[in-house]
């Protein structure tokens, strides 16, 4: 028997997030694709969003050639869109776009001018759609991403520290701060789902230690477990030294060496995830195309450590690792935001 495209499991899940970013009838709803999408997203929103009244149409444009020696993954940098006059026209008078490109829109070229007219934005992981119906929903996430974010503005300085020698140090002023709930907040936002993360794009000159990978932590760019530590020594936002004799650290000097520049060993964003229903192990059920290992990025009491661009710091690269990591402690000034790979009880379901 041929795989269905979708089942009505994934468009409800859909249909009742669409509802919670507040899609309603006769809205115009843009369904934004590129030939390298994931066939099951596309086609389950598009029938989620129907099945809501919106006036639904589809937007589908070539995936760009590689630009780059190595596969880029995880980058929230779609280039898909490749300043095409006519396909912003049609994204900017939409009310929502569902956004189902292979990386998202999050920080593409054209986000600004898609954002400065009617629209917002919903940015769906590249995730098997069996992912994104098995996260759910918690009506109280967006409040606690909120208090962890107001708790993130607040703050000097965050230290994440680890058993496993994880020591680092980043100075939050002059650092873009976001925390994602997964909803869209009317036209000109833009949202991420699944969401529940909290993070900050740091400074230039601010983050400075060491990170380890251990064991049971991801490298979301080879959607992968680390099985072997990889100590990164990190002087004024860039790893210096990549230490480590295992596999996973000659990867990661390997794929980030492709890139020629320094910029791909600079310090992205920092962070810890709050999604309750998100897990570090479950990737590793699929095959490595069935998902995209976004899962990872978000599950609760997770400290995410990022390589590569960050606007803020002023620096351009291609090269990205999301690292999120297990059993860390993050500080915030004196607040203990996640103890031991467990959030605090204030931000905790
Ligand atoms: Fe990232």
């Amino acid at each position: 028997m041929s795989q269905p495209a979708t089942e009505w499991r994934f468009i409800r899940a859909f249909a009742a997030h669409f509802a919670r970013c507040g899609l309603h009838e006769g809205e115009k709803v843009a369904l934004l694709s590129e030939s390298q999408s994931r066939h099951a997203l596309v086609e389950t929103a598009r029938l989620a969003a129907q099945s809501l009244g919106g006036r639904v149409f589809d937007i589908v444009v070539p995936t760009p050639p590689s630009a780059h020696p190595v596969p880029i993954r995880s980058t929230g940098a779609s280039q898909a869109i490749a300043h095409h006059d006519a396909v912003i026209a049609a994204l900017v008078h939409s009310d929502l776009v569902i956004d189902c490109t292979v990386e998202g829109l999050l920080h593409s070229p054209e986000l600004g001018r898609i954002l400065g007219g009617s629209a917002r934005v919903l940015m769906i992981s590249n995730e098997h759609p069996e992912v994104l119906e098995r996260l759910g929903w918690d009506d109280d996430l967006p409040r606690r991403v909120a208090l962890g974010h107001e708790w993130l503005k607040a703050a000097s300085v965050l230290h994440a520290s680890s058993d496993a020698g994880t020591d680092l140090t980043v100075q939050l002023a002059g650092g873009f701060s976001a925390g994602s709930t997964g909803l869209t907040d009317g036209p000109g936002s833009i949202a991420h789902w699944p969401g529940g993360l909290v993070l900050t794009f740091p400074a230039a000159h601010s983050v400075q230690g060491t990170v380890v990978l251990a064991p049971g932590d991801m490298n979301l760019t080879f959607n992968r477990l680390v099985e072997s530590p990889v100590t990164l020594h990190i002087v004024d936002d860039h790893i210096e030294e990549i230490e480590g004799d295992g596999v996973d650290a000659i990867l990661f000097r390997s794929y980030l060496s492709a890139f020629g520049d320094r910029e791909s060993y600079a310090t992205s964003h920092v962070g810890w995830g709050m999604n309750q229903f998100a897990r570090w192990d479950s990737a590793q059920l699929f095959d490595k195309r069935e998902t995209w290992g976004t899962e990872a990025r978000a599950y609760a009491g997770n400290f995410l450590y990022s390589t590569g661009a960050n606007e803020t710091a002023g620096r351009f690269t291609a090269g990205h690792f999301d690292l999120p990591m297990r059993n860390c402690t993050v500080r915030l000034d004196d607040r203990v935001v996640v103890d031991h790979g467990v959030l605090a009880p204030e931000l905790a379901p």
